[in-house]
């Protein structure tokens, strides 16, 4: 993980992580490698918040609601999965701890709009959505005041736990800084309640997904954590590769190939090297030099799969572990409430 440009000595001083994901139902491998397994490292060296955004999946999905329960259950299993413990690390739900949508609110009053309206990632969301066109700035009034007001709640799921650090990916940066503006803002407002978390940035390049855009469960390019070795096999064998080798007999180059990506997390210095000579030399087929790779991929799937197999045959456990998370995080996030209500005169 690589620690933001502020961080100055943070490291050495004791640090509280939060992080959250929106539940989209099941986890892929664009999940488990930027985000999933940093977290699991963190949970061993910090104090470790993690939680299912739930809210903020209605920032978008507000119309159809139905699968909002369903899907969080999902990406818990799938995060439980893949090493997260909740001896280690308290793992809980956003709609659970009410005081999310109070420090939300007070925030909202002392942030300008003009912050919120530059924010680079709503005009990206809002034409993904198809809600904007060009970058018009009036097209702006197509976007719920939820969405808007996105960051402003993101906000409170950090500052309401004094997060020291954020682990994300690189297009949630803006959202960070934003925040830090918003911590900031109060502190010299009222009084200093409030560090300014940093964002930990994750190593792990960008995982294409099978088509090579962005690996998205609505694309339908996705692995996903639960899928079979054979579905794994089958999804990567036909993933695209570098358009120059469309015959067995056609040289191509590695750093054209949205597959290697995968090669680059999961292979070995040999292999890698291998590849990269039998790519440009035409002396490997693509399906082969994917299957080196499909090999590691299914040896770090292989386990998860397993445990993920288990937790569906305990579904009270899942519940539980969300009970005990969402009491834990709830303790946490009254107390700095009290603080904050206090700095604003309102207690
Ligand atoms: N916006 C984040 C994402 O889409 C999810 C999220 C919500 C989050 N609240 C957060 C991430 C607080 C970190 C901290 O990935
Ligand atoms: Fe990609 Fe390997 Fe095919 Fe080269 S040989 S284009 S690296 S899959």
């Amino acid at each position: 993980m690589a620690e933001s440009q502020q961080s100055g000595g943070a490291g050495k001083r004791p640090r509280r992580v939060v992080s959250g994901m929106r539940p989209t139902g099941q986890l892929h491998l664009g999940h488990l490698l930027g985000a999933l397994r940093g977290w699991v490292e963190l949970q061993d060296e910090a104090e470790c918040l993690f939680f299912i955004a739930d809210w903020h999946a209605l920032t978008t999905g507000y119309e159809d609601t139905s699968n909002v329960a369903a899907s969080g259950r999902e990406m818990l299993a799938d995060w439980l999965a893949a090493g997260l413990d909740p001896e280690k690390a308290v793992l809980f739900r956003q709609s659970a701890v009410k005081e999310h949508a109070e420090l939300h609110l007070l925030l909202s009053m002392i942030v300008p709009t003009p912050w919120l309206i530059r924010n680079p990632t709503i005009k990206e969301q809002a034409r993904e959505l198809g809600l904007i066109q060009g970058d018009d700035e009036a097209e702006m009034n197509q976007i719920n005041y939820g969405l808007l007001g996105y960051p402003i709640l993101q906000s409170a799921d950090v500052l309401i736990y004094r997060a020291t650090q954020v682990p994300v990916g690189v297009d949630q940066v803006p959202h960070l800084e934003l925040m830090r503006e918003v911590a900031r803002r109060f502190n010299r407002l009222y009084r200093k309640v409030f560090p300014e978390p940093k964002h930990l940035l994750t190593e792990s390049p960008k995982i294409p997904g099978t088509d090579g855009r962005k690996m998205s469960k609505s694309y339908g390019n996705a692995v996903f954590l639960s899928d079979s070795a054979e579905q794994v096999e089958k999804k990567l064998g036909r993933m695209i590769t570098d358009p120059r080798r469309a015959r067995r007999t056609d040289p191509g180059d590695p750093a054209d190939c949205p597959a290697f990506n995968l090669h680059r997390v999961y292979c070995t210095e040999d292999e890698i090297a291998t590849v990269t000579e039998g790519c440009k030399t035409a002396g490997i087929g693509c399906l082969d030099c994917k299957k080196i790779m499909i090999k590691h991929v299914n040896a770090e799937l292989e386990p998860i799969r397993e445990r993920r197999a288990e937790l569906v045959d305990k579904p009270g456990y899942l519940g539980e572990v969300l009970e005990a998370g969402n009491a834990k995080a709830r303790e946490v996030a009254q107390s700095t409430m009290v603080d904050v209500r206090n700095a604003m005169g309102l207690e």
